[in-house]
């Protein structure tokens, strides 16, 4: 299939939604006065990593230990980028041997909150001495270097220790989050030919356990090269174990050795996979490897978080997206932070939950949604109030475009006007924070995300690759290879090379609309290929559409996202039932939590008797999403097989 989306709309359709908004916060002078990175140096660095970029990125390598130098930085044979060519080194050594080396071994590396209240905490050494032992147990259970492990975990400390054991000896982890279904599990173990599966009995949402064991169960009957499935005992659920196959995490753990040596891997072994959606159908296994990945992880969050010793850095992602990845694990411990993990849902019990998080544990970097502050900005401002905020002294947001508004409340009300805040566009497929203000050194345009990051060098372009000017809306592109780049597609290099490098020649195309203003910010105004964010998750319509036409009462579907003010978008689906069956939309929904995950649910369906096609029998979905939002039809109908379909859907309810 190709990744080619069925219909494009043009960048314009996105631009015109987003209201131009001049308002520019300059970091206070305090912040400034210490930051890390002064607009001075940022200005040297940034000409330098691109003017030298084997001078700038051999400079940052540098501070991290390789058990074999390098030879050369980059080697680029487009669309393939090697970094840190013939170097070798290991990513789980950096972050824990390195800082306990270094004299962290006391500080507190994982500060972990679990829904239910509990708090366990892991110093560098302890968390180093877990990773050790989880090492032995995955290479007592025939783990190899290159083998690749599914995690299938809540957000608990055995999460951050399983992939860094894989990283330790060199093995690969995929981590999928563990809202998605068994079918989606089952389908990313066997995309990446997995032998080992870690789960949990159950993860704790909003107080009641979510049975994972039973999902991982059901799963491994059509996964046939699954040998084992590791169990981390989390609420106490006493699930079956199957003999042979099933094995404790805890009775391994116990009974491991703490003596292991991390295994010197090279440069652009790989470090992980994690699927993320596309146009088509099947999500897609991005590939990172190790060198430039660690990199450009320290680097980043070093400087857009501005970190110091003494800071309690919460990232509130799961680890099952690549925030968690590269934000709460990889990122902040390869620089020896306090990373906060909360295990929970933000409103259990209730709203104030986030809030008090921060108040007992002193937390002074968040970095969350705008998904997350809308939700907080609806409960309005006395909550927050209710608590002692004032150990914050930066908020970062992530994962969809923010809105000015929801920028002002967070910059305002949780950062007490006091806090810069860093709005970081970036995605699984780039590793790392591509565009963003560095506090301190830059004013912030709320609702902009801003320059580019060190060796980041963007544009915004017409679909014929040519470049536009200030404020012209376009897609939004990366001219050059950076360190963190996804490396491949896992086991289809040729949808890489189409669906990133394809699209427009020499250029990494992020199927992002955007505009550049004149002082070089960049405004990021959502997808313009056939990709919804609902709350920050990714979903392809193809997915959810190949979900609902599954469904036996279905005989064709179109999914379109429509503005919603809580969760940037939200999935409606058009469905034309089979000829004499009825569609049940509870059952529908259901059936699309059970196919893919409860986050693709859709939050409208509308029953149709036809869709809108042209006379070549292409869906227009930019009628649509017009309809879905409830707006008057614009564009030219005439292409359509039948017009009147059009009014026939805008009249019918959703249900
Ligand atoms: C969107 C999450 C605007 C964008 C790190 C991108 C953003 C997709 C921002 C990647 C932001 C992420 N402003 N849009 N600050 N951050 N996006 O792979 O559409 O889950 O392409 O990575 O989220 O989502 P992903």
């Amino acid at each position: 299939m190709s990744d080619q989306p069925a219909t494009r709309p043009a960048p314009s359709d996105h631009i015109d939604n987003v209201l131009h908004e001049n308002r520019v916060i300059a970091p206070s002078e305090e912040f400034a006065a210490s930051a890390r990175v002064s607009p001075e140096q940022y200005q040297e660095m940034y000409r330098r990593s691109l003017d030298d970029p084997e001078g700038f990125w051999g400079d940052v390598a540098g501070e991290l230990v390789w058990m074999k130098p390098w030879e050369r930085v980059l080697d680029w044979q487009e669309p393939h980028a090697q970094w840190f060519v013939g170097g070798e080194t290991n990513i789980a050594y950096n972050a824990l041997d390195r800082n306990v080396a270094r004299g962290l071994g006391d500080k507190t590396a994982i500060l972990w909150e679990g829904e239910d209240g509990e708090v366990r905490t892991y110093t560098y050494s302890e968390l180093l001495r877990e990773v050790k032992k989880a090492a032995n147990v995955l290479t007592e259970l025939g783990v190899q270097k290159g083998d690749r492990v599914t995690l299938y975990l809540p957000l608990i400390p055995e999460a951050a220790i399983a992939m860094l054991a894989c990283a330790r000896i060199g093995a690969v982890h995929s981590v999928v989050f563990a809202g998605f279904s068994v079918s989606a599990l089952a389908d990313r173990i066997n995309n990446a030919q997995s032998k080992l599966l870690i789960t949990a009995d159950a993860g704790y949402r909003r107080g009641q356990p979510v049975n994972l064991k039973a999902n991982a169960d059901e799963a491994a009957q059509n996964t046939p090269t699954l040998e084992k499935i590791l169990v981390v005992n989390r609420a106490g659920t006493n699930p079956p174990m199957q003999p042979g196959r099933d094995l404790w995490w805890d009775e391994l753990m116990n009974a491991a050795s703490a003596e292991h040596e991390a295994v010197p891997v090279d440069s652009e072994h790989p470090l992980f996979l994690l699927y993320t959606s596309g146009s088509t159908g099947q999500p897609k296994g991005v590939l990172h490897t190790t060198g430039g990945y660690m990199v450009n992880m320290y680097l980043t969050t070093q400087t857009v978080f501005d970190l110091r010793d003494d800071d309690v850095y919460w990232c509130t992602a799961d680890i099952g997206w690549v925030t968690g990845h590269s934000y709460s694990v990889y990122g902040p411990l390869l620089n020896g932070a306090t990373v906060l993990m909360y295990e929970g849902a933000p409103n259990h019990p209730d709203w104030g939950r986030f809030w008090e998080i921060v108040q007992k544990h002193g937390v002074t970097i968040l970095y969350t949604a705008p998904t997350a502050i809308r939700s907080f900005m609806r409960q309005g401002d006395d909550l927050p109030a209710q608590y002692d905020l004032s150990s914050l002294r930066l908020l970062g947001s992530v994962g969809e475009p923010i809105n000015p508004e929801a920028w002002m409340w967070y910059q305002r009300v949780i950062g007490g006007g006091r806090c810069p805040v860093v709005d970081t566009w970036w995605q699984t497929e780039t590793g790392g924070i591509m565009l963003t203000t560095l506090p301190g050194a830059h004013p912030s345009k709320p609702g902009s995300a801003g320059l580019p990051m060190f060796g980041v060098d963007p544009a915004i372009m017409t679909h014929e690759g040519e470049e536009l000017g200030p404020d012209e809306g376009g897609l939004l592109v990366i001219k050059r290879p950076w360190p963190s780049m996804l490396r491949t597609v896992y086991g289809d290099d040729a949808r890489y090379r189409k669906s990133y490098w394809g699209e427009i020649p020499h250029v990494y195309f992020a199927g992002d609309g955007a505009r550049r203003d004149a002082d070089g910010y960049v405004t990021v105004v959502g997808r313009v290929d056939d990709v919804l964010n609902v709350s920050g998750h990714r979903l392809g319509t193809m997915e959810i559409e190949s979900a609902l036409v599954a469904h036996p009462a279905v005989a064709e579907a179109a999914v379109v996202g429509r503005p919603d003010e809580v969760k940037g978008e939200s999935v409606v689906a058009f469905v034309l039932p089979q000829s004499g069956q009825e569609v049940d939309p509870g059952e529908l929904r259901a059936h699309v939590a059970r196919e893919i995950g409860a986050l693709a649910r859709p939050d409208a369906i509308i029953i149709a008797d036809a869709l809108p096609k042209t006379r070549s029998g292409k869906i227009m979905r930019r009628f649509l999403r017009q309809i879905a939002a409830g707006k008057e039809i614009q564009g030219d109908t005439s292409t359509l097989e039948d017009p009147g379909v059009l009014e026939r859907l805008a009249a019918t309810e959703a249900v």
